[in-house]
């Protein structure tokens, strides 16, 4: 019996990086899978590859940041599946501009997919949780939600409130059996990194490599399961090192 087996799970970002490979090892674990993301076609090719290994899984195109989007998700995961579980709350955007050239568009767009929408969809997730008894929420942050770095002041800001809000979310609901926890990778090879220089991210992590998307998946599936079973409220940083620093 898989470790996920009967559960349903929403995941966003569900179809690309992170949010592929957590999909691929959840499927493998016995979940049923909700996957969102803004992309359409990625969201249909993916989905394929992962009936075609077996995989129970629906697409739902959503901006996580529209609240009738994500009304829609979780109406889509009850439809079909008939509860909610589990919501990796993943999906994400990278910002990388000095401060000075940021624009206050740029920053509020940033803080609203890698904070805001974090909140959105947990409230969903809870409000379903509620009613079924209990449930798990997994929230993607960032190594640069506990450090700073130059050039990043929007997401580190925002990945930094993902963390606080996992601990307050927690608490609230520590005794009503919903837990709440956040992922916490390092540099990850994925397509957010863009062109970002490898032989940077490489040098500044201390096992000298990226790390890969099913590192981190089998790190959100200890969170997403009863491996976690007396965790809440807290971050487990998958970051070959470099917050040790
Ligand atoms: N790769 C890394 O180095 C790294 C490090 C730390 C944290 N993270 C976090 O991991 C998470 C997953 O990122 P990834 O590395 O897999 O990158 P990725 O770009 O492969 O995946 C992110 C996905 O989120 C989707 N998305 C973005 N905005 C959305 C929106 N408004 N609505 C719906 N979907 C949206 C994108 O379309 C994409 O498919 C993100 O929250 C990211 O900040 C990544």
């Amino acid at each position: 019996m898989g470790k996920l087996q009967d559960k349903v799970a929403v995941i966003t970002g569900g179809v690309s990086g992170i949010g592929a490979a957590s999909a691929t090892l959840f499927a493998a674990e016995g979940a049923k899978l909700v996957l969102v993301d803004m992309n359409q076609e990625l969201g249909d090719r993916f989905i394929e590859e992962l009936k075609g290994q077996g995989g129970d899984a629906v697409f739902v195109k959503a901006d996580v940041t529209n609240e009738a989007d994500v009304q829609n998700v979780f109406d889509t995961a009850k439809s079909q599946f008939g509860k909610v579980d589990i919501l990796f709350n993943n999906a994400g955007i990278g910002s990388v501009k000095p401060t000075e050239e940021l624009t206050y568009a740029e920053w509020r767009r940033t803080v609203e997919v890698d904070l805001d929408a974090v909140f959105l969809n947990a409230q969903f997730a809870i409000k379903e949780f509620l009613q079924n008894g209990g449930g798990v929420i997994v929230n993607t942050a960032s190594m640069y939600g506990w450090v700073g770095s130059p050039g990043s002041a929007a997401y580190n800001a925002a990945k930094g409130g993902v963390i606080n809000l996992t601990r307050s979310l927690g608490l609230e609901y520590a005794e009503r059996n919903i837990r709440v926890n956040a992922l916490c990778p390092g540099f990850i090879e994925t397509p957010i990194l863009g062109d970002t220089d490898r032989e940077f991210l490489t040098n500044a992590t201390p096992m000298k490599r990226l790390g890969q998307p099913e590192e981190m998946a089998k790190a959100a599936l200890f969170l997403a399961s009863d491996d976690s079973s007396f965790m809440t409220g807290n971050s487990l940083i998958v970051d070959g090192g470099y917050t040790a620093q």
